[in-house]
């Protein structure tokens, strides 16, 4: 029997290459974003779903649940960024930020563990961050989002344990991504400098001076999903290139 994974946020950077690589490993796979997706949808259905709308979360599952009957992967991706310095985000930003990143987390967690325990069992990944390990300038209401999920994630992993839920979180450094190019561009208007010098500036904190592949965190998603991390649960997998061991 295929096991069924719904991944958020799969329009296009990790998580389409998320929603590609169970697909192609046999997973019935059950995409959702807010934008419309570049991802082949003979293979895996695509839904629009704004993650911080509980109705619109609501539906997303209920349409999985009556099409497969079971979710056994929840990997919670979906997420924006905010870059500014803290005395110049309004509150409604603010909002947003936490409503999309820890929020959207929250809300999925919430419809899907239902049906999770229903098939005895499951494993979520959320998508956490770098910015949630270190102090990244200008990405604080960010940064704090990712460690609220890190936080979320160790406390639902005993939660969850007693119903063979596992929850685990993966921290990525710096991914080349549409996120990360405007992330880049908005800093080299801030400081004056070209797109070129902040992205080498941007490499250098990895000790391989490079980008990652969003396929390199898909990989590491993977992995904490399947069976070979049955022992594994409420950690948070760095995938930093050495960002956070400097
Ligand atoms: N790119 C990086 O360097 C990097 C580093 C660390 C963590 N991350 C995290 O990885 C995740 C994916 O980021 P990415 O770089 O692929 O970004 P991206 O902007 O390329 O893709 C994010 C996707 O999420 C979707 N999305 C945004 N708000 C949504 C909502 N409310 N409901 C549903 N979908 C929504 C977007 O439409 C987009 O398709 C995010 O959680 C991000 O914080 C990225």
């Amino acid at each position: 029997m295929n096991k069924v994974a719904v991944v958020t946020g799969a329009a296009r950077g990790i998580g389409l290459a998320t929603a590609n690589l169970f697909s192609e490993r046999g997973y019935l796979t059950v995409a959702l974003d807010i934008a419309e997706s570049e991802l082949d949808k003979s293979k895996i259905d695509f839904l629009k779903c704004d993650v911080s709308m509980e109705n619109e979360v609501k539906e997303a599952i209920d349409f999985t649940v009556k099409k497969y009957g079971r979710i056994d992967v929840l990997v919670n991706n979906a997420g924006i960024v905010l870059v500014k310095p803290i005395e110049e985000i309004s509150w409604q930003e603010f909002l947003r930020v936490v409503s999309v990143n820890l929020g959207g987390t929250f809300l999925m967690i919430k419809h899907v563990v239902p049906v999770m325990k229903k098939s005895n069992g499951g494993a979520i990944v959320n998508v956490a961050s770098i910015s949630g390990h270190v102090g990244q300038v200008r990405h604080s209401i960010y940064g704090a989002t990712k460690g609220a999920i890190i936080a979320l994630t160790k406390s639902l992993a005993w939660e969850l344990a007693p119903y063979n839920i596992r929850i685990n979180s993966v921290s990525p450094g710096s991914v080349d991504t549409e996120m990360l190019r405007s992330d880049v561009a908005v800093e080299a208007k801030r400081l004056g400098l070209s797109f070129e010098e902040v992205k080498k500036m941007r490499e250098e904190e990895q000790a391989f001076h490079r980008w990652a592949d969003p396929k390199e965190i898909a990989e590491v998603i993977y992995f904490l999903a399947s069976d070979n991390a049955s022992f594994i649960t409420g950690a948070d997998l760095l995938v930093d290139a050495g960002w956070a061991a400097k």
